[in-house]
């Protein structure tokens, strides 16, 4: 079994609280693109799990959450078959693009049907949320969806099911620690210290950018798209507003890093604008490059 594993953006993230179990309430807007992995899973005679990747980024062990979907599936059905998983990864590991929570997502619903389990999207999401915050967005296989809670509560867009949009996304090689981004953020909460140096406050909210994604109007977009984590994680990591100002010099004023980052993605009006910013872009201070849709 083939299957393909796509990564998201958060066009709109804003952190409203800590919650007792040390995560935080989230209302957020997230889009799958068609940036994937690869996952192969092929059935096996006993009941072992294991995991080969061509990335030498990502862990083969249970500390992969992709393996840990895996487990997880058969140890609450008390399950006797085994699999081989084979990622072969594209999404760039600690980006803010959730390739980790896909792959995991993608084992789960990959599974459901090799190992013939026949479990309800509900009970997948369920699974999905033990694993991980980003985890039950992939499982409803939707281009868009609005979240709560943790980031796990998902409400699907299905209003925006026909609406696609180009992006370009700027990825700096570094890596950024998302449970570190979220203890800044607590910091600067407690401290009280907002702008420039630390917390924004957003002036839109998840229901503009909507109504502003099913207009397919950029400008309106491009002015709704808020994350309440990009001041904390360029405090931290300059390089990500290096980034910003680069693709505001090649005219792009509106960018936003997706996730705790370091991401970077901007709407383009087309396909051709988003080639020429990709020459443009490539070979510059070793950042990838990727020129992506929704998917
Ligand atoms: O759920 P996941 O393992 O992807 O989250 C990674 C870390 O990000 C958590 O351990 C937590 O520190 C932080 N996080 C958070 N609130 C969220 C999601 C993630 O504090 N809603």
């Amino acid at each position: 079994m083939v299957l393909n594993s796509y990564a998201k953006l958060n066009l709109y993230l804003e952190v409203l609280d800590k919650r007792p179990d040390n995560y935080h309430n989230l209302s957020t807007l997230f889009e799958r693109i068609d940036l994937c992995d690869k996952i192969i899973l092929k059935k096996r005679a006993d009941r072992r799990i294991t995991l080969t990747t061509n990335s030498s980024e990502i862990p083969g062990d249970s500390s992969n959450l992709a393996f840990r979907a895996a487990l997880l599936l058969q140890k609450k059905n008390s399950l006797n078959q085994g699999v081989d998983i084979k990622i072969i990864k594209r999404i760039p590991v600690g980006s803010g693009m959730g390739g980790g929570s896909s792959n995991a997502a993608t084992v789960l619903m990959g599974l459901n049907k090799l190992w013939r389990l026949k479990l309800s999207k509900n009970k997948l999401a369920g699974y999905a949320r033990e694993i991980g915050a980003d985890v039950p967005f992939f499982i409803y296989e939707t281009s868009f969806a609005e979240a709560c809670d943790r980031g796990d509560k998902i409400k699907p867009l299905k209003s925006l099911s026909q609406n696609k949009f180009w992006h370009i996304l700027v990825v700096p090689r570094i890596n950024v620690s998302t449970p570190l981004i979220f203890k800044l953020w607590d910091e600067l909460k407690k401290a009280k210290i907002y702008q420039n140096h630390g917390l924004t406050l957003p002036i839109s909210n998840v229901k503009m950018l909507t109504s502003a994604l099913s207009k397919n109007d950029l400008f309106l977009i491009s002015k709704t798209l808020f994350n309440s984590l990009e001041q904390v994680s360029i405090s931290a990591f300059p390089q990500i507003r290096q980034v910003k100002d680069r693709l505001a010099l090649l005219g792009l004023k509106s960018s936003l890093m997706s996730g705790s980052g370091p991401t970077v993605f901007s709407f383009v009006a087309s396909r051709r604008e988003a080639l020429a910013l990709n020459r443009q872009l490539k070979n510059f201070n070793s950042w990838q490059v990727f020129l992506v849709k929704t998917k």
